[in-house]
């Protein structure tokens, strides 16, 4: 069996063929399936450190292949087999019997998926579904592979680069790799949080003071930006900074020096600055309220973060990587997470995107009682439809489809025939197309 690197950790040997149903949900769940034919040579070979699960699915095997199945469980005496069957089926039949017997669990179509996953888990042990790679960043959608592809390419290089993005949807863990893989790696990394600080205390926090300087200020202090010469100064919410500071920060960009609140020296310094915001700074700049030549110098380099309505391919991924490591913190019952569950979390919008999955993952472990996560445990049972991830990101695809009918049918003059000849949709569709869409053909005409 060939098993390519890295991925396959979990496996299934499926000897017939899945349903797509339960084909997605084992994908999803993080099993690799691996289609075998019974009646095809080769045997079941395992990378070592990989986990493997055979099937025997005899839902549509006949006589010949059933007998093989047979002789391979025979071959392969330390490997778990699981069956699958059809109601219909003659398990007395010997042949079906044997299987049966000798695997240590059998489903009967259709098959609930649950208690497969479940089953799979236990044979499996809980092995993490994915490593998280170095920079600490999950998440192998398309999405997510631009991203990483960008801090590849901008971490080496010392300018400047503005993060930009939903809240939750890891700015600060982008910034920290893109630290982590540049040449300052092994000098400090400070992340500050421009929007929570007192707007008074802003140049001082960011720059140091002197003692004296103002009020309060009874002795010198060191500012982020010397603690972490060398290295890289993270600042979030940028757009939060105060007209004063930006005007410091913009000096520091442009010269390399800074100076520290009540004192005219001027310190120089190797400091690389991250931005990051997820508030729209163009329109900051052109309200007046952030300095333009400092908009230009923070945005040299620029990474957007993809909010996770955005990465469906990751939530599952995200979430059990999550709940492996509050395992590791606290003892919990549950080991993975429910078809439902999945499918919900693929479904939501996630307007917290991935700092609330988290926040419902660590609280769905909590109270959790079984082996799965289940939806209700997510309180993510009966999710409104606003909340759906499509009705965030299809509202463009429907504004399209709307357009482009009523535009049609303007076009030939409401001739529904005709309307529906240019779209390529039957007359029916069109009808139904107006009403999903409200629009009135009599008051339009
Ligand atoms: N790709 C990711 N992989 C693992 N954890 C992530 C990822 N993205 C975000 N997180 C986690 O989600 C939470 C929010 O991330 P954070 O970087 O603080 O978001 P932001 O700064 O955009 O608000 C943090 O706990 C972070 O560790
Ligand atoms: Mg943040």
């Amino acid at each position: 069996m060939a098993v390519t690197n890295g991925e396959a950790r979990r496996c299934i040997v499926w000897f017939g063929r899945p349903t797509g149903d339960e084909y997605e949900s084992l994908t999803q769940a993080g099993w690799y399936i691996r289609i075998a034919d019974a009646n095809g040579q080769g045997g079941v070979g395992t990378r070592s450190g990989s986990i493997v699960v055979a099937l025997a699915d005899l839902r549509h095997a006949d006589v010949r292949s059933i007998a093989s199945m047979e002789r391979m469980m025979g071959d392969y005496p330390g490997l778990p087999w699981l069956a699958l069957i059809s109601s219909d089926m003659p398990t007395q039949e010997p042949l079906i019997s044997r299987i049966l017997q000798t695997s240590q669990d059998f489903f009967t179509a259709p098959v609930d998926l649950d208690r497969l996953l479940e089953t799979l888990v236990h044979m499996g042990g809980d092995l993490p579904v994915d490593e998280p790679n170095d920079s600490g960043i999950t998440g192998r959608s398309q999405a997510m592979r631009i991203v990483m592809a960008s801090i590849r390419k901008y971490a080496p290089v010392d300018l400047p680069v503005l993060i930009t993005g939903e809240t939750g949807t890891g700015k600060e863990v982008a910034a920290r790799a893109l630290h982590g893989m540049s040449t300052r790696a092994d000098r400090p990394f400070a992340a500050i949080n421009c929007g929570a600080l007192p707007p008074n205390l802003v140049q001082s926090e960011l720059f140091g003071h002197e003692r004296g300087a103002f009020t309060g200020a009874n002795a010198r202090r060191i500012g982020h930006f010397e603690t972490a010469a060398g290295g890289t100064v993270f600042l979030d919410e940028v757009g939060d900074l105060p007209t004063d500071a930006q005007t410091s920060l913009l000096r520091f960009l442009q010269e390399g020096t800074l100076e520290r609140v009540g004192s005219s020296q001027s310190i120089k310094l190797d400091v690389r600055v991250l931005a990051a915001t997820h508030v729209d700074l163009e329109k900051a700049v052109e309200q007046g309220r952030f300095r333009e030549d400092l908009y230009y110098r923070l945005n040299v380099l620029r990474l957007r973060m993809p909010a996770l309505r955005e990465r469906e391919d990751d939530v599952v991924m995200l979430a059990q990587t999550f709940l492996d490591a509050f395992r590791e913190q606290h003892h919990c019952q549950a080991r993975a997470f429910s078809n439902a569950a999945r499918q919900a979390m693929r479904h939501f919008a996630w307007p917290g995107n991935v700092r609330e999955l988290l926040n419902r993952v660590q609280r769905a472990a909590v109270v959790a009682e079984g082996d799965l996560i289940t939806a209700e445990d997510l309180d993510l049972a009966d999710i409104p439809a606003a909340q759906l991830a499509h009705a965030s990101l299809g509202s463009t695809r429907v504004a399209a489809e709307r357009d482009a009918v009523i535009n049609t049918l303007r076009e030939c003059r409401f001739n529904i025939s005709e309307c529906a000849r240019r779209l390529k949709v039957s007359r029916v569709t069109i009808y139904r197309l107006c009403k999903k869409h409200r629009l009135a053909l009599e008051e339009l005409r």
